[in-house]
């Protein structure tokens, strides 16, 4: 295998970055914890989750949106992504419709299809989900005689597009879905991956008790392989999703060791966290500038999270530029993994979080050929 062969440019995985883990210290945290409460894991921890991670989870809540929410309304989960399972199994029946922006989490739409609910897609541009189309998307739903059983949205630097929904249209998000009489699903994954102030408040801030599940997670500041994530509602609305977490509650001892590590240094861990994958997501603008600049393609800048996306000429064969980026170890995720149904669109994801810094120049530039070598040629 050649030199160059071996090399992976890995722009797909929407990881943290892995230098700033902390394994070190999270193992000295769990020397004082099983020293300390050991004999705490000889039981099922609480369904709810471990106070001390439900008072952190408060504490970031009110860092980046404010006021500190109750911890009573706080379950720690397996990952955000339990709480998008919960939401599924809480809040709708199977056949029900739910409302996703047209490009969302794969993930979420893996876990809302298994859960037999039906994507109704709502068209997103840089400012995320149109107000503008979600109205029209609700309106028809009323004239089926249909509701929703609510509105999915990643407000802030979505996943795929890391674009953020300006404080106006969340505003017209609360008033549609208000309305309508639709609950909202906000997934704030990503509102602490943050690389300018985030002055947009959450949805879930703004809104009437029980108008809004939030849903967040330790997988983008800490890391995925940790397995934690929370959620966040006030009762009946809790009570409903609490019902579903049948699963002998989220492991206790993931939850101790990294309540007792950021009982200390949560801020400074986010910082640490944040700044690695800004300084990658700007060196990936600039080689972006530089690799593509004069190829007419557009992509979005995001303030934060993990991700930016790519509008692809429409003229490249995407089945060759896969072959091509592959034969080169270049790893993207396509436009069509996101797509709420599941069509083949011109666009591609690249992650920033997880890919070596050093490799980012080189990666575009590699990718930068492949499109080239993907478009027809010029007779
Ligand atoms: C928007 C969004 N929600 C949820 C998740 C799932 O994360 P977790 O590891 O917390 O289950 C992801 C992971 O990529 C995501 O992008």
């Amino acid at each position: 295998m050649s030199e160059s062969r071996r090399r992976e440019f890995n722009f797909g995985a929407g990881n943290p970055a892995p230098e700033v883990f902390p394994a070190r210290a999270l193992g000295e945290a769990a020397q004082r914890v099983l020293a300390r409460s050991g004999k705490e894991l000889a039981r099922y921890p609480d369904a709810r989750g471990v106070p001390e991670l439900r008072a952190i989870a408060a504490e970031r809540f009110a860092h980046v949106h404010g006021p500190r929410p109750p911890i009573d309304d706080i379950v720690i989960t397996n990952g955000s992504t339990q709480g998008l399972q919960l939401s599924a199994q809480g809040l709708a029946r199977p056949g029900d419709a739910v409302v996703v922006e047209e490009f969302t989490y794969s993930g979420t739409i893996r876990v809302f299809r298994r859960n037999g609910l039906q994507l109704v897609p709502v068209a997103l541009d840089d400012e995320g989900m149109r107000m503008d189309a979600l109205a029209e998307v609700l309106e028809r739903q009323a004239a089926l005689g249909r509701t929703p059983s609510f509105i999915y949205t990643t407000a802030t630097y979505q996943n795929p597009t890391g674009t953020t929904q300006p404080l106006e249209r969340r505003l017209r998000l609360l008033e549609l879905a208000r309305r309508h009489r639709v609950p909202i699903v906000e997934d704030d994954t990503y509102a602490d991956v943050s690389f300018e102030p985030l002055t947009e408040p959450a949805l879930y801030k703004l809104a009437e008790p029980g108008e809004v599940l939030y849903l967040s997670s330790f997988s983008k500041i800490l890391g995925p392989g940790v397995r934690l994530g929370w959620l966040m509602a006030p009762q009946p609305m809790l009570g409903r999703l609490l019902g579903w977490k049948i699963d002998g509650g989220t492991s206790g001892l993931s939850q101790m060791i990294v309540a007792e590590y950021f009982k200390e240094q949560l801020w400074e861990h986010v910082e640490e966290a944040a700044l690695a994958v800004k300084e990658k997501r700007n060196v990936l603008l600039d080689a972006l500038e530089v690799e593509f600049g004069d190829m007419g393609m557009h992509w979005t800048h995001p303030d934060g999270g993990l991700f930016l996306w790519i509008t692809l000429p429409a003229a490249v064969d995407r089945q060759r530029l896969q072959r091509l980026a592959t034969e080169r170890g270049i790893v993207y995720a396509t436009g069509q993994a996101f797509h709420a149904l599941d069509q083949d669109v011109p666009y591609l994801r690249l992650s920033f979080g997880w890919i070596a810094k050093e490799d980012i120049a080189e990666g575009v530039r590699q990718l930068a050929e492949c499109v080239r070598q993907s478009l027809p040629a010029v007779v």
